[in-house]
């Protein structure tokens, strides 16, 4: 390791993501030691910066605290820049030729080359890396963030392009959710325990709810939100990985491609998602809101197109055809502009067979991983009220994580993607494959939305979202419990 040279190279150095999440989380793994000791951090983009006009576009967003001045000044000597575009040859030579004349001095050199661009420049791009950047002295890594695509048939292009240039072991696709924690932690819950198993099955399972809320709106990206809308935003991957790591069966081996077959046959056993097992919506501004976010509805966003019907919110239901799940049925929702952040799934039990307690009282069991905020895992159940004869009540056996783990932080999502890419490990990112079968499962859905104009159903700022979601949880036999 210490003959090598690592080069994490981003492209798009002064693009938004870079300066809010890239650049800050490339900083946080340098303050705690944990990247290798020969790392440079090489931005790339259009505009002529010196490294002190990028250190001000991302400093604000690095969590810098009083005595790590001089460790951030040691993290900003280790930063290069070059400018560039993203379309000439020369260009990218000029960034090949140094990162050459770095690597020479030592052993070996690998980079990694993450995309912060835009999908249009994502062709480009990445035929100038592999033709004129690609090292040969160590080995290279490609990292991209959606969009994959807009539907199927765009997202099988990028990969054919994708697949002229680099095999799938260099790709590393990231949907940022693989790298939260409790999201990682289904794969341990369900097979590190016993008890799970025998009642992950539709024999046991009456419906399941994956939900993620937000309580902010566009917030001047309603010019990109409205290519995509909630559905491609935050379903067709966050929400789909969850489900894939929830619905799959048990994996050989926790290698990644062992992992990865098991998440493509459960989506080969989706039927696409349909306008009639779907709500949609879309948000008006709230009078009474706190800020003009809140007050401005999705339409009245200037950067949004007059008369969109692209939806902020969506709940739709999938069946999954196999013999574990056959009849259960899975729920995803989605939302900006609602009353809360949140995102969780619900795992709801049948209540018992011949049941004797009194009163009709017992309540299903529901186990809620809580992903984000508030971090937790606990189990809904019954229980005998104390001291009570056989008054029953529902309680929790709770996990929640600030208590279990007081003191622990947990790492950013970003953080642990990164050093994994850095490890060679492909675990938590989405294969060429996965990303075809969500593709299929949603591309029909979102044709037919944009061809027949479909008119989402307005929701107020700050709501629930559209009561018409809360029937269709209803009608698929989904309980409520609680506030969500
Ligand atoms: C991104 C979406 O992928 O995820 C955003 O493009 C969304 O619209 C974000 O706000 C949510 O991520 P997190 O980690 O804050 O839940």
């Amino acid at each position: 390791e210490k003959d090598s040279l690592y080069s994490l190279i981003i492209l798009g150095a002064s693009g938004d993501l870079a300066k809010k999440k890239i650049y800050p989380t490339l900083w946080s793994l340098y303050r705690d030691n944990l990247l290798p000791s020969n790392t440079i951090f090489v931005g790339y983009a259009r505009s002529k910066l010196s490294i002190a006009d990028l250190r001000k576009l991302f400093e604000p967003n690095c969590k810098i605290i009083e005595g790590q001045e001089a460790q951030f000044d040691a993290f900003i000597k280790q930063n290069v820049y070059i400018a560039g575009s993203y379309d000439k040859e020369e260009d990218f030579k000029k960034l090949h030729d140094e990162l050459d004349e770095r690597e020479s001095k030592v052993k070996a050199g690998h980079r990694v080359f993450y995309l912060s661009l835009p999908p249009f420049v994502f062709d480009t791009a990445t035929q100038h890396i592999r033709e004129n950047c690609w090292g040969t002295r160590g080995w290279n890594r490609v990292v991209l963030e959606k969009p994959f695509g807009h539907d199927l048939e765009s997202s099988r292009k990028l990969s054919s392009h994708l697949k002229k240039l680099f095999s799938e072991e260099e790709i590393y696709r990231i949907d940022h959710y693989l790298g939260k924690e409790l999201v990682q932690n289904l794969l341990t819950l369900r097979f590190a325990n016993r008890i799970f198993s025998p009642a992950w099955n539709n024999h046991h399972v009456a419906s399941v709810l994956i939900s993620f809320k937000e309580p902010i709106g566009t917030q001047g990206r309603g010019g990109y939100f409205d290519e995509y809308g909630i559905i491609r935003d935050i379903i067709q991957n966050h929400l789909m990985q969850i489900f894939c790591l929830a619905a799959m069966e048990k994996p050989v081996s926790l290698d990644a491609e062992d992992i990865r077959d098991e998440k493509v046959r459960v989506l080969r056993r989706i039927a696409p998602a349909t306008i009639e097992n779907s709500v949609l919506g879309q948000y008006l501004g709230n009078p009474n809101g706190k800020n003009e976010d809140e007050k401005t509805g999705y339409l009245e966003d200037p950067t949004v197109p007059k008369g969109s019907v692209t939806p902020t919110f969506a709940a739709l239901v999938l069946k999954i055809d196999n013999e574990r799940w056959e009849g259960v049925p899975w729920i995803l929702r989605a939302g900006k502009a609602l009353n809360e952040r949140k995102a969780e799934i619900r795992v709801q039990f049948k209540n018992p067979d011949g049941d004797i307690m009194p009163g009709n009282a017992t309540k299903r069991d529901e186990l809620v991983i809580r992903f984000q905020p508030n971090e937790a895992i606990y189990l809904k159940m019954m229980t005998k009220t104390p001291n009570s004869h056989f008054g029953m009540e529902e309680t929790e056996l709770d996990l929640t994580y600030s208590k279990r783990y007081e003191g622990v932080v947990l790492a950013e999502a970003y953080q642990l993607l990164f050093l994994e890419i850095l490890r060679g490990r492909q675990i938590h990112f989405v294969r060429n494959d996965e990303l075809e079968q969500t593709w299929r499962i949603f591309t029909p859905l979102l044709h037919q939305i944009e061809n027949e104009k479909i008119k989402p159903i307005d929701y107020e700022f700050g709501s629930r979202g559209p009561r018409e979601a809360d029937k269709l949880l209803a009608e698929n036999n989904f309980v409520y419990t609680g506030t969500y």
